[in-house]
């Protein structure tokens, strides 16, 4: 039966699931006996299976996790949804990335878990490209073109960034495409919190079946959500984060994170075409990650 939990201990276990996780342990186990009794100071009953720092006290553990977090720039990443953490994905042992991703696409179905599927939604738009990437793009939310065709980037913005992909020496169809959110939210108005609290996990899942080697976040909205910063995109850009997809693991061990790096979104180097020639130094680290050839110019 599903549990309703106080919304400040739902978020307040998930940040301790996901500290769990950023240590690299990803089995749990309930005390059955204190569940039905969980507080927010009571939240060691959701136990790491086995804890390499099991004799620092949690406060402990957490302030050098947030130091080490900051000294090697290893990227936090929300869920709130903890019984999502714990519960087992259905294309876990799935090896096959294209099965995996028709799964995830089937769990998430004719979508209501938010209020955009009542707000003038015309379809879901999940993602495109090769299942297979080392290189992923992520943007903020489906416009009215995205909307209308069910794809992301194919308006204006996405003229622009398949220029961009271009400029990498890659076709569309090489990379992986998708958002933060998979709903247009009415009149683009930038996605609520909520939204892309409900609607992340599903694109985690995608990230850790797909295992690209790369990410590329395009825009503040999408970076701010993977890596659970709020910064500036002068803060933001021109290193590298390594980004584990939160609350899901992937069926290969040899890939547990990708490496991150934020640019501008394309509609924003529209509005700024100055700004290109940034971008461009942002889209060379990349490609100098993938060991794409980087002599080439930009023509973004
Ligand atoms: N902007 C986005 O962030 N995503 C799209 O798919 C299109 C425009």
């Amino acid at each position: 039966m599903p549990r309703v939990l106080d919304p400040e201990l739902k978020r307040a276990l998930a940040e301790r699931i996901r500290y769990y996780n950023e240590l690299g342990i990803y089995d749990f186990y309930r005390r059955e006996d204190q569940v039905s009794a969980l507080t927010l100071t009571n939240l060691t009953s959701i136990e790491p299976a086995a804890s390499s720092a099991a004799h620092e006290s949690p406060s402990q553990q957490r302030e050098q996790m947030i130091d080490r977090r900051s000294a090697v720039g290893i990227a936090a990443t929300p869920d709130e949804n903890m019984f999502e953490v714990l519960s087992t994905k259905p294309e876990y042992g799935v090896d096959d990335p294209a099965r995996a991703l028709k799964i995830i696409r089937e769990d998430l179905g004719d979508c209501t878990r938010c209020v955009l599927h009542k707000q003038g939604r015309k379809q879901i738009v999940f993602g495109v490209g090769n299942q297979q990437a080392d290189l992923m793009f992520i943007g903020e939310a489906p416009g009215a073109d995205e909307d209308q065709q069910g794809e992301p980037f194919v308006g204006r913005a996405g003229q622009l960034l398949n220029n961009m992909i271009k400029a990498m020496g890659l076709r569309r169809e090489d990379v992986y495409i998708a958002n933060i959110i998979k709903c247009r939210p009415p009149g683009n108005r930038t996605p609520e919190r909520e939204e892309c609290e409900t609607c992340s996990p599903f694109l985690m899942r995608q990230i850790a079946a797909i295992k690209p080697k790369v990410i590329v976040a395009l825009g503040a909205v999408a970076a701010k959500t993977l890596l659970a910063i709020n910064a500036s995109m002068a803060e933001l850009r021109g290193r590298w984060y390594d980004f584990k997809p939160s609350g899901v693991r992937s069926n290969d061990p040899s890939w547990t994170s990708a490496k991150l790096a934020v640019t501008y979104h394309p509609a924003f180097l529209l509005r700024d075409p100055r700004q290109k020639k940034e971008a461009w130094k942002d889209l060379q680290m990349a490609m100098k990650e993938l060991a794409l050839s980087v002599s080439k110019k930009g023509s973004a």
